[in-house]
């Protein structure tokens, strides 16, 4: 059990309840499983190549770091509540990349790739992306949940079976402590008095924030461990109203910080609140339903935890970065004394919200602004080849490669095999549209090898479905072997009867013929 607790005091009712509805949160991610993320979760901001890059770039900043430090051993970084396992392949794509640049021997550092849901980690362990590293051993998957025990937070990880005694762990926590146990609490007369959360009980007509929270029958919270209630001492000093504890999140770095003799480095994204007397909750605790509830994370509470019960440090982004933001703890280590390692993770700190502003339509319509494919793959470069970004603007991209007289200029190869590097194959709709965005934007680009292989790839990850068949007829007429576009115009109308171009095409091929 977690040392936050205290044993011996018997759980009060309102702490079994709020656990029952924090555990309900894990319940509904583990139901629904990779589906999840099927348009109903948002997971741009964490899956994306821009992203993982300056992930890979801080913790590599850190591993020189240890290594110029004198440290000879092995780094674990384990990545919990993974979701897609998207993230973790492009991340360990660049870090590798990055490690060849400077030097790094790769097999330095292993990945553990962990879900609570045994069919998320089941599709790893078959995803063609991953397939090379998990191969060589570069990625491991295990099970990890955090769930609770009589009211408080509970680790249980196959990690605990590793002996991490003498590495250096890195835990990379997206959007992961916001779904985690977190208490609120009220400031009334002085003294912090526990809330507990009410679901809404009507599943018509509910809002999207109509959680309820009623005082617990209680003065005070006397369950919580001497450091958890220091913390909200200083809250309360501070006079600030209303307090979400992160309770979950402190039994997870707890947990790592125990599992090696040397420090634990924790890097978070999240929504959060560096600085609460600047980013006040309100009474709704910030406890919101994107998909599933979630909250701004107390990353204030979060660093003192760090500082007070494993004598270590944090990194806190600017107390105005609320929306999405980087938070860095470091365990055991109370000034770091690694120069690099302050240099690549204050930078990725700084850089938090950036990846928001990267994401939004703003942003990407400044390809409007590009007025020639010059422009507008130096956008695309700007944005790391994102396939997201390329599905976002196909049509303008293909409008404008129709209208160019000639490509020499653009290095059309290098930005297709980029964007091929960040393809990451899902069973759903997204994936499949980002790789069909591919393959068309290749096809005007007259590079008929690659839509010919990639199209291989498509059908043994898709199946030969109408998409398919409908760019192997173009890929077949633009090349002017006009019987077997005419067999596939054929065999997509088969599919979908109503395909104008297909028709169309089909047409012009009997004629030709
Ligand atoms: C918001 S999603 C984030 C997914 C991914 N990290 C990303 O950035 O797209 C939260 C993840 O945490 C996992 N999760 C939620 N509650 C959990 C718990 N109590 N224990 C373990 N995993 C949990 C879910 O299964 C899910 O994968």
């Amino acid at each position: 059990m977690s040392q936050l607790s205290t044993p011996t005091a018997a759980t009060p009712t309102w702490r079994l309840r709020n656990a029952a509805f924090w555990d309900g949160v894990r319940h509904q991610y583990d139901k629904r499983d990779i589906d999840a993320w099927d348009d109903s979760v948002p997971y741009e901001v964490t899956n994306n190549p821009d992203f993982a890059e300056r992930c890979a770039q801080g913790v590599l900043h850190y591993v020189i770091s240890c290594q110029a430090d004198g440290f000879q051993g092995q780094f674990t970084v384990l990545e919990p509540g993974a979701g897609l396992g998207q993230f973790c392949y492009l991340f360990i794509s660049k870090l590798h990349a990055l490690m060849n640049i400077a030097g790094v021997d790769p097999s330095c550092l292993t990945y553990i790739l962990c879900d609570q849901s045994e069919q998320t980690r089941d599709f790893w362990s078959e995803q063609p992306q991953l397939q090379f590293y998990l191969k060589r051993e570069y990625i491991k998957i295990e099970p990890f949940t955090l769930d609770s025990h009589q009211g408080f937070a509970k680790v249980t990880s196959a990690i605990d079976d590793y002996d991490l005694r003498n590495n250096r762990v890195i835990l990379l926590a997206n959007y992961f402590f916001d779904s985690l146990l977190q208490q609120p609490y009220r400031l009334i007369d002085g003294v912090y008095v526990p809330h507990e959360i009410g679901k809404p009980r009507s599943q018509i007509n509910k809002k999207l924030t109509s959680l309820s929270f009623k005082p617990a029958n209680t003065a005070c919270d006397d369950s919580i461990c001497g450091v958890s209630q220091r913390i909200l001492d200083e809250f309360a000093e501070r006079g600030i109203e209303y307090v979400l504890m992160p309770e979950g999140a402190m039994a997870v770095i707890q947990w790592l910080d125990q599992l090696s003799d040397h420090p634990a480095l924790i890097i978070c994204h999240d929504k959060g609140f560096s600085d609460l007397s600047q980013n006040a909750y309100n009474a709704t605790y910030h406890i919101i339903k994107t998909g599933q509830y979630a909250s701004c994370v107390n990353f204030q509470a979060l660093g003192r935890y760090t500082e007070l019960a494993l004598h270590g440090s944090c990194m806190l982004p600017s107390p105005y970065d609320s929306g999405f933001t980087c938070a860095v703890f470091h365990t055991k280590v109370r000034h770091e004394a690694l120069a690099g390692f302050r240099v690549g993770l204050e930078y990725l700190v700084q850089s938090g919200h950036s990846f928001v502003r990267m994401y939004s339509q703003r942003y990407l319509s400044r390809y409007e602004l590009a007025e020639d494919l010059t422009g507008l793959f130096a956008v695309l470069r700007e944005l790391r080849f994102s396939l997201h970004a390329l599905v976002e603007q196909k049509d303008f991209l293909i409008e404008k490669l129709r209208q160019a007289d000639c490509l020499d200029h653009i290095d059309i190869d290098g930005a297709l095999d980029a964007f091929w590097q960040h393809y990451y194959f899902t069973p759903h709709r997204k994936s499949q549209t980002q790789l069909i965005a591919l393959l068309e934007v290749a096809l005007h680009a007259k590079r008929y090898v690659y839509v010919e292989d990639k199209l291989a790839d498509y059908a043994s990850w898709h199946g030969k479905d109408y998409a398919f068949k409908k760019i192997s007829g173009d890929l077949y007429f633009i090349q002017s072997d006009f019987a077997s576009a005419a067999y596939y115009f054929t065999e997509a109308m088969n599919d979908n009867p109503d395909c104008d171009h297909c028709k169309q095409y089909l047409t012009h091929c009997e004629s030709l013929l």
